[in-house]
């Protein structure tokens, strides 16, 4: 059993302004987190005080059970992979790959049985003679896989380690990475500041901002119901549609005046908000329809999808359409906003505000 405790942990780097006070987070056995958030948040600092490679200043952290403050980075079980592999160019592939071992004193012939099973499960087999240098960018990742995995460490720890490719081999990295987990199960921690890599890898997603943790979640749950507007403009591509506005009698009073009627708004008369509206849960209708007008400004043709920006008035929104509805510059549109597509946050704090749509949507969902 290897779960990671994280409880009320502090850091601060010298005189510095404390970059975090607090932090707490239970990862479970076997279980895959992703720490996303952008750059800067505190993402690796957290990763590497986990590993030992960055002391805590308050708080304690334990892995399976046994405080490890105290202990030095070999002696926590977990093996990291970073973004930039740090592999020994003057070593083979087999000679990386086994390096742990040699170092642990584990004879010759377990230890080459080892790299090459580890090797093959990774499809390195052919290049065990190679030195990284002559690699190419993802077979060298793979090697920094292999490298941690022939540890069998208890807990895996991936400072973005994709980042250095190109796209298609990420997502394919992507792939290797969620397969070799659910095979091996040990528990895994990956720091990304790529949503979608987050969204895809995880069963649990963190959403850091400043050094805080703003939300923890499946990648449904994150999605569907962010707890503030930062985490809701933060995942989701493109991003999600804020408008101000103030809740009077039923309806949201956008800026522009522009009513736009929400149910189960009952008693937050007054309230002033933001409302979120993802740019593919819209859609366009012909004009004089929808629960708003609209003109269309430009829009972008993405291939699968166009994505229409159109105004209401003077306010901007994002409308992701599948369909070929022919549209141009200057048409006027309707947008079509089902009830439960609108989300409502807190003008002042950001925090979400729970409707009675939105708790008559999850019991629709749950029957
Ligand atoms: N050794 C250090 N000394 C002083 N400040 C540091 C040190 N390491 C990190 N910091 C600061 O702490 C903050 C968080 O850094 P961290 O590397 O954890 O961010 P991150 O979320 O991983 O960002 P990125 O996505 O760019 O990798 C940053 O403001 C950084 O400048
Ligand atoms: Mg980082």
């Amino acid at each position: 059993m290897a779960e990671i405790r994280i409880d009320k942990v502090s850091k601060s780097y010298g005189k510095e302004k404390a970059l975090m006070q607090g932090i707490d987070l239970t990862i479970m056995d076997g279980e895959f987190v992703v720490i996303l958030g952008p750059s800067g948040c505190g993402k690796s600092t957290l990763l590497r005080m986990i590993a030992g490679l960055e002391a805590v200043t308050g708080g304690t952290i334990s892995i399976a059970g046994q405080v490890v403050n105290d202990l030095e980075p070999r002696e926590r079980g977990c093996a990291m992979v970073f973004q930039n592999y740090a592999l020994y160019p003057h070593m083979t592939v087999a000679e990386n790959i086994g390096y742990a071992l040699r170092v642990a004193r584990v004879a010759k012939a377990e230890r080459m049985a080892r790299v090459a099973m580890v090797a093959g499960s990774v499809g390195l087999t052919e290049f065990l003679d190679r030195k990284p240098g002559q690699l190419s960018g993802g077979q060298r990742q793979r090697v920094a896989m292999a490298r941690a995995i022939v540890r069998e460490p208890k807990v895996f720890l991936f400072d973005e380690p994709l980042s250095n490719l190109d796209a298609t081999l990420r997502v394919q990295m992507r792939h290797e990475i969620r397969k070799i987990h659910n095979r091996i199960g040990a528990t895994s921690v990956f720091v990304t500041h790529d949503q979608q890599e987050g969204m895809t890898l995880a069963d649990r997603l963190v959403v850091m901002n400043k050094g805080t943790i703003e939300q923890v979640g499946s990648p449904e749950e994150i999605y569907e119901r962010p707890a503030s507007t930062y985490v809701a403009g933060f995942i989701g591509s493109p991003a999600m549609n804020f408008l101000p506005g103030e809740i009077q009698g039923g309806a949201v009073i956008l800026e522009n005046g522009i009513r736009l009627p929400v149910p189960g708004l009952s008693g937050l008369d007054g309230t002033m908000v933001q409302v979120g509206l993802r740019p593919e849960r819209l859609s366009l209708t012909g004009p004089g329809r929808g629960q708003i007008s609209a003109r269309v400004d430009f829009v972008e043709e993405l291939g699968s999808a166009r994505l229409a920006h159109v105004l209401v008035e003077d306010i901007a929104i994002s409308v992701l359409t599948g369909d070929k509805l022919a549209i141009a510059p200057g048409d006027e549109v309707g947008i079509a906003i089902a009830p439960c597509v609108v989300q409502l946050f807190d003008g002042t704090t950001g925090k979400r505000i729970e409707t009675a749509a939105h708790a008559a949507q999850q019991v629709e969902t749950v029957s």
